[in-house]
């Protein structure tokens, strides 16, 4: 059951994070938001709010372990617990490995295996004290499928798999841990590749392909809707359009 649950979203802002936000809002969940814009956080919180739900939000960089330690604190302090912990945020500033964009995989690194480490060790303790909690990790179709120049992505979000699988058998019993995989999402997501010509293509497939961010959010709300016995393992979703 959703309803009354507390739920940490990072990537909150934008894209699936928030649409999925504005869903579990409506379904009576309570609301920890965070993503780096605040203007935005803002926006969020205020749509769920005037919708007659409830939501907090906090500026947080998921690559700073400080950020998601705070993150979590704030949920247990506002709302006197924290149920899920859904560690959404992602960055895919891709490219060939040709152009040797260094500080581009750091970043993937950072965020998308870094961001949900922080995320795990942030709300670890909190779930083991309340003996009961909830992991979501969003990983991509990208993990199962390597695509050329997309290569740094497609591993982080492997490495979101793998670490979500070990963390799910080591928890078993108490704590559940479970991974969305979506395919091509209409988000902002293309908006920030740097390479004009990947942008171009991802755009172009976007507009082929991609489902809404509340088709996601659906599979979040699945995920959620097990009976307490049950754990989702991964729900891979995308497009009938996409191979
Ligand atoms: N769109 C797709 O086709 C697709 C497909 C498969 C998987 N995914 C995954 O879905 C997740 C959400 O992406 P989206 O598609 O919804 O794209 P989006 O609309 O661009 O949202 C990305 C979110 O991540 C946040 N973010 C980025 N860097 C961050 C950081 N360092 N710290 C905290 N938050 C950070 C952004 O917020 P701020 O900029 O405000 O920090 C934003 O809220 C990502 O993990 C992505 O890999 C997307």
């Amino acid at each position: 059951m959703v309803k009354g649950q507390v739920v940490a979203i990072t990537g909150a802002s934008s894209g699936i994070g928030k649409a999925t936000a504005l869903e579990l809002a409506r379904l009576g969940a309570k609301l920890m938001l965070g993503a780096r814009h605040e203007e935005a956080l803002l926006q969020v919180a205020e749509e769920i709010r005037a919708a007659g739900g409830e939501a907090v939000y906090r500026i947080t960089d998921v690559s700073r372990r400080e950020d998601l330690l705070k993150l979590v604190h704030l949920a247990q302090e506002t709302f006197g617990q924290l149920d899920v912990l859904f560690s959404n945020a992602g960055a895919m500033p891709i490219g060939p490995f040709d152009e040797l964009a260094v500080d581009d995989w750091e970043t993937m690194v950072d965020v998308n295996i870094k961001g949900v480490l922080f995320g795990i060790a942030a709300a670890l303790p909190v779930f083991r004290q309340q003996g009961s909690g909830h992991f979501i990790h969003t990983a991509s179709t990208a993990a199962r499928k390597t695509v050329p120049n997309q290569v740094v992505y497609s591993a982080t979000k492997a490495a979101v798999l793998a670490l979500s699988d070990g963390l799910r058998q080591e928890l078993a019993g108490q704590i559940r841990v479970s991974t969305i995989l979506p395919g091509f999402t209409d988000t902002a997501f293309s908006e920030h590749v740097k390479n004009p010509e990947m942008k171009a293509q991802m755009q172009k497939a976007g507009e082929k392909f991609a489902m809404s961010p509340e088709t996601v959010a659906r599979a979040v709300v699945y995920i959620l809707e097990q009976p307490e016995g049950v754990n989702i393992g991964e729900v891979t979703l995308r497009s009938k359009a996409q191979a």
